[in-house]
This record gives C-alpha cells, structure tokens and sequence, in this order.
C-alpha cells in the first residue's frame, strides 16, 4: 500500500507537462501558423468556392443593384441603424420617431441620391445624424441598396443620375 507514495504524482506531472506542451504548441499555432485571430469583421459576403471573394469596397457601383452589395449593406445597416430603425427597417425593435424604411414616407425627398444626403449630412434638429464620418461612402451606398430591397416606396432616380452625383459626392 505504501510502496507508491514516491511515486504518487507521477500521473498528474505527466498530464500537467502533457497539457502544458499542448498549450504552447496551441499558441505556436495561433501566432505562427494560423494568420491569427482578429476582431475586426470584414465585409465579404461568402463566395462559391473558387469564386473571386467580394469585396465591398472594390465595387464600382455600389448603388446598383447586387445580392452581394445588398448583403454587405444589410450587414452595416445592423451595426449603424438597426437600433433606431428595427432590425428589418420597420421600427419593430427601434424607436418610434425615427422613420419607417419599409413604408418608405420620405420628407427630405424621394430616391437613391436624396437618402445618400440624408447620410451625409443627417436630419438637423433630429437624432438623425451625419454618418459621413462613420461609414465610407462606398458604404453608405451599400447600405441605401439594402433599403431598397426592403422599402415600399423605391427610388425612381436614374443611374446616369446616380453616377454623376456619386462623382462628387464625399
Ligand atoms: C439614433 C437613431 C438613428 C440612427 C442610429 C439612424 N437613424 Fe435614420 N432616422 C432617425 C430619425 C429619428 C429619423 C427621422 C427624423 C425626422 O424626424 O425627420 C431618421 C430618418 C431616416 C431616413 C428618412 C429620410 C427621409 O427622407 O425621410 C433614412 C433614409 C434614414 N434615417 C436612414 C438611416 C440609415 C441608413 C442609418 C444607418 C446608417 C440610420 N438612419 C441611422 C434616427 C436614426
């Protein structure tokens, strides 16, 4: 019954430096070998396998209608405006004086250009602010795409119209 008591430990030292190689040879992993975990999320909307990943910020029109422009926008849409807007646009979950997006019942002017000003330079007076130094204009496009989708009351403005005021629009 004694004869052990030398020796008692030895399991548990042999699990202890067990679990210690395997801790290192985790971290080894995730600093070396792995490209690391990061906590900044990138807007990539999952491709097919083989497809090219998308990339928001390289599209040329990011206010013309696209699936993955639009998804990339509903993303954003959850992290700027959900919590005022509702999570799907209709104030379900928001607050009840901001606007409804799914009604669409516009004051500052119908359309794809009037909402981009509305993100540019917000609703004086109203908690509705500038994003013009939260989003990237790019951006602020996609996420005015994804409304789209989801507003009664769509934008009738011309692309060439679009294209010209994106031009020089900041
Ligand atoms: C802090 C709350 C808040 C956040 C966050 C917010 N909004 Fe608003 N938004 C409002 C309010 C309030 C109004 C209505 C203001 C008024 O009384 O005219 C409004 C109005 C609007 C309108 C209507 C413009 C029109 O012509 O009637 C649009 C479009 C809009 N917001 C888009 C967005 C988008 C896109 C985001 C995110 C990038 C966003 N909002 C984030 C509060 C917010």
């Amino acid at each position: 019954m004694s004869s052990n008591h030398d020796h008692h430990n030895q399991g548990g030292l042999i699990a202890l430096l067990g679990s210690l190689a395997f801790v290192f040879a985790f971290l080894f992993y995730i600093v070396f070998l792995n490209k690391g975990v990061t906590l900044d999320e990138k807007i990539v909307a999952p491709a097919a396998p083989g497809a090219p990943k998308f990339e928001l910020a390289s599209v040329k029109e990011p206010w013309a209608d696209s699936p993955e422009v639009a998804l990339a926008g509903e993303r954003l849409y959850k992290q700027n405006c959900a919590a005022c807007h509702g999570a799907a646009g209709d104030l379900v979950g928001g607050i009840p004086t901001s606007r409804n997006l799914v009604e669409g019942k516009w004051t500052q002017g119908n359309g794809l250009i009037a909402h981009y000003k509305v993100l540019q330079n917000g609703i004086a007076g109203t908690q509705m602010v500038s994003f013009k130094a939260i989003l990237k204009p790019y951006e602020r496009w996609a996420v005015l795409s994804w409304i789209e989708t989801i507003t009664k009351n769509k934008s009738q403005d011309k692309s060439e119209d679009i294209v010209n005021f994106a031009a020089t629009a900041d």
